[in-house]
């Protein structure tokens, strides 16, 4: 019997590539440049697998239609925000995630935007590599304590927790969280986090706010200005959730009113574009979605795909179906 064809998107860890042509009749991208829309749809229409990733933009339009030769999508990535899910389920197209494995990663780097931000890291190191330091003084570049300050999360899934552990049990800091669901409290107290009712009270309450729900239409700038204005005076916002969930053109208002006093960036509205603006501001830390982005998460997450792809072609249930 002929072996399934798949296509993946882009360049994956050479273990992981390994795994898939033992398994696959697996076309890879060798030279890692994105397909487009077109390419997409080409692929859709002939393999049997497609594993794209999270920017890889996959709505209805390109999913539509009988001659659709694809089974399953295969996502490299937590987040799927980028595929019409709903519009896949009507097709009957099976989509997978990859949970689990970068939680702590994305925690990590999390922690680092909140330490950099406060402690000024990407302004400091700027400083010295433009040869602008002059010597230590009393005065220079003072930033803002961590210890001992107050985080608010919201979103209290498997990243938020992890981030909550670092935040309480690493930096001695009081952590409160908003979650739409509720969170029984010994369930928090492990994590050293307590829960409020409402976004709007971890706001007020907060010096640093970090947000780790999901992207997509439901929580699509749920950081507007309403809520920017919402925010306790001088706090700072870490986002490593999706780009959408903030609303930028409210956010750099925030920056320049002073409302907020930094903010900590991994993703952004219009990947990979980023607003000048923000890049001309010294107290934003800007990474380039990094979050997950260690040899040991992106090889988990791969390693993910192929076993979720690997259980479909078999006849069982794939481990991390979505829809
Ligand atoms: C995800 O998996 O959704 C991240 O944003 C990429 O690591």
């Amino acid at each position: 019997m002929s072996r399934p064809r798949i296509l993946v998107t882009r360049r994956w860890p050479a273990a992981v590539e390994a795994v898939l042509s033992e398994r696959f009749d697996s076309t890879f991208n060798s030279d890692d440049t994105a397909l487009d829309a077109a390419q997409l749809r080409e692929a859709l229409l002939a393999y049997d697998a497609v594993l794209p990733t999270v920017s890889d933009k996959l709505p209805a339009a390109l999913l539509e239609g009988d001659a659709i030769r694809t089974k399953i999508l295969g996502n490299f990535g937590v987040g799927f925000n980028h595929i019409d899910v709903a519009c896949a389920k009507a097709k009957g197209i099976v989509v997978t995630n990859t949970p689990g494995v970068l939680t702590d990663c994305t925690a990590d780097i999390a922690m680092l935007l909140l330490l950099s931000v406060a402690r000024r890291g990407g302004e400091g190191e700027r400083e010295l590599r433009a040869g602008a330091w002059s010597g230590w003084r009393p005065t220079h570049m003072i930033g803002t304590k961590v210890t001992g300050k107050t985080v608010g999360i919201v979103g209290f899934g498997r990243i938020g927790r992890a981030f909550a552990q670092r935040c309480h049990f690493g930096f001695g800091m009081d952590v409160v969280f908003y979650n739409r669901s509720a969170i029984d409290p010994m369930e928090a107290t492990r994590y050293g986090a307590v829960q409020l009712p409402t976004i709007e009270d971890v706001l007020a309450v907060s010096d640093f706010v970090s947000l780790h729900c999901p992207g997509g239409a439901e929580n699509r700038h749920l950081m507007n200005a309403a809520r920017f204005a919402a925010i306790k005076p001088g706090a700072f916002l870490i986002n490593t959730a999706r780009g959408d969930v903030v609303d930028e053109a409210a956010l750099i208002s925030a920056l320049e009113q002073g409302t907020i006093r930094g903010a900590g960036l991994d993703v952004y509205e219009a990947e990979p574009n980023v607003p000048e603006k923000l890049k001309t501001m010294e107290n934003v830390v800007l990474l380039p979605h990094l979050g997950s982005a260690t040899e040991e998460t992106r090889t988990a997450m791969g390693m993910k795909v192929a076993d979720n792809i690997t259980a479909f072609f078999d006849g069982r249930e794939p481990p991390d179906r979505v829809v």
